[in-house]
C-alpha cells in the first residue's frame, strides 16, 4: 500500500497521477485538514505534523510515502528520510521544465509562503535559474478556493488575476504550479493570464506528472511490487482518512480525480 499526504485535498493533484501509473495499487491517502493550510505555518510545525501522519501511514501498512505536498517536502522530507526506513517521494519545484519552456526568459513560480521560504525551493532556483529571470507569487487564496471546490466563475477569476497579474506584468510565460492546490485551477490562470497579455502563450507547468513517474520507478523495486497493479481492474482502492472531517475529501475526489 502507498501512503500519500497533504494538508488538504491539493494532493489529488498527485494521488490522479499516480493512479495513471499504477491503477491497481492500494492508497491510503490523508488529509490533514484540521490544521490547513500548511502555507503559513512554521517550518517546526509542519514538520511536527508530517512526522505524526507519516508515523500513522506507516503503522498501517503503506510501504512507500507520497508527500503529495510542496510545502511539508520543504520543511520535512530530509528529516523524514532519517527518522523513517521506508522510501519517500516529494514534489520538486518545477524551475528547470520551466526555464526550458519560456521564450519571453522569465519564469513566474506560484507557491505558499512556505515553500518560497525554503532552503530547498531556493536550492533549485539556484540550480536551474541560469540565464533566466524568476518571479515569485504566493497564490493568495488559491488554497482555500480549491478546498472548496470553486474553480471558475468571475469572482474566482478575480481572486487568481491578483496573484497573477504581477508575474505576467513581469514578463513571465512559464508559470509553475509550486503548491499542489494549485494545478486545479490551471485553466483560470491560463484565462486571466491570457487577458492580461492577449499575444503572450503562456505554458502552465504542473510537476505531478514527473513526481508520478519517480513513485512509479521507486515502488517497482519493492519487494511487494506486483506489476499487475499497472492494469487497471475494477474500481481504484483509495482508502481517505482526515485530521477533520473526510466528507469534503470524498466529495473533491469524486469531482477531481474521477469526474474529470
Ligand atoms: N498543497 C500544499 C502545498 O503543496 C499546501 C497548501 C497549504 O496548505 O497551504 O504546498
Amino acid at each position: 500500500m502507498t501512503g500519500i499526504f497533504d494538508s488538504g485535498v491539493g494532493g489529488l493533484s498527485v494521488l490522479r497521477e499516480l493512479l495513471k501509473l499504477l491503477p491497481g495499487e492500494s492508497y491510503l491517502y490523508f488529509s490533514d485538514n484540521a490544521h490547513s493550510p500548511y502555507g503559513d505555518k512554521t517550518g517546526d510545525f509542519v514538520l511536527q505534523r508530517s512526522r505524526a501522519i507519516v508515523s500513522d501511514l506507516i503503522e498501517q501498512g503503506c510501504k512507500i510515502i507520497v508527500v503529495a505536498c510542496n510545502t511539508a517536502t520543504s520543511a520535512a522530507i530530509s528529516q523524514l528520510r532519517q527518522e523513517f526506513d521506508v522510501p519517500f517521494v516529494g514534489m520538486e519545484p518545477a524551475i528547470k521544465p520551466a526555464v526550458l519552456k519560456t521564450r519571453s526568459g522569465v519564469v513566474g513560480v506560484l507557491a505558499t509562503a512556505g515553500t518560497l521560504k525554503g532552503e530547498k525551493y531556493h536550492t533549485t532556483r539556484d540550480r536551474y535559474a541560469e540565464g533566466v529571470a524568476i518571479v515569485e507569487h504566493v497564490g493568495r487564496g488559491f488554497v482555500e478556493l480549491v478546498e472548496q471546490g470553486r474553480l471558475s466563475g468571475p469572482e474566482v477569476e478575480k481572486v487568481v488575476a491578483e496573484s497573477v497579474a504581477p508575474l505576467v506584468e513581469a514578463g513571465a510565460d512559464a508559470l509553475v504550479m509550486g503548491c499542489t492546490h494549485y494545478p486545479f485551477l490551471s485553466d483560470v490562470i491560463q484565462k486571466v493570464a491570457s487577458s492580461l497579455s492577449p499575444t503572450t502563450e503562456f505554458s502552465i507547468i504542473d510537476p505531478a506528472s514527473a513526481v508520478a513517474r519517480r513513485f512509479l520507478s521507486l515502488r517497482q523495486k519493492q519487494e511487494d511490487y506486483n506489476p499487475q497493479w499497472e492494469q487497471k481492474s475494477g474500481d481504484y482502492q483509495v482508502q481517505f482518512q482526515a485530521s477533520g472531517s473526510d466528507e469534503n475529501l470524498r466529495r473533491l475526489y469524486e469531482l477531481y480525480v474521477l469526474n474529470q
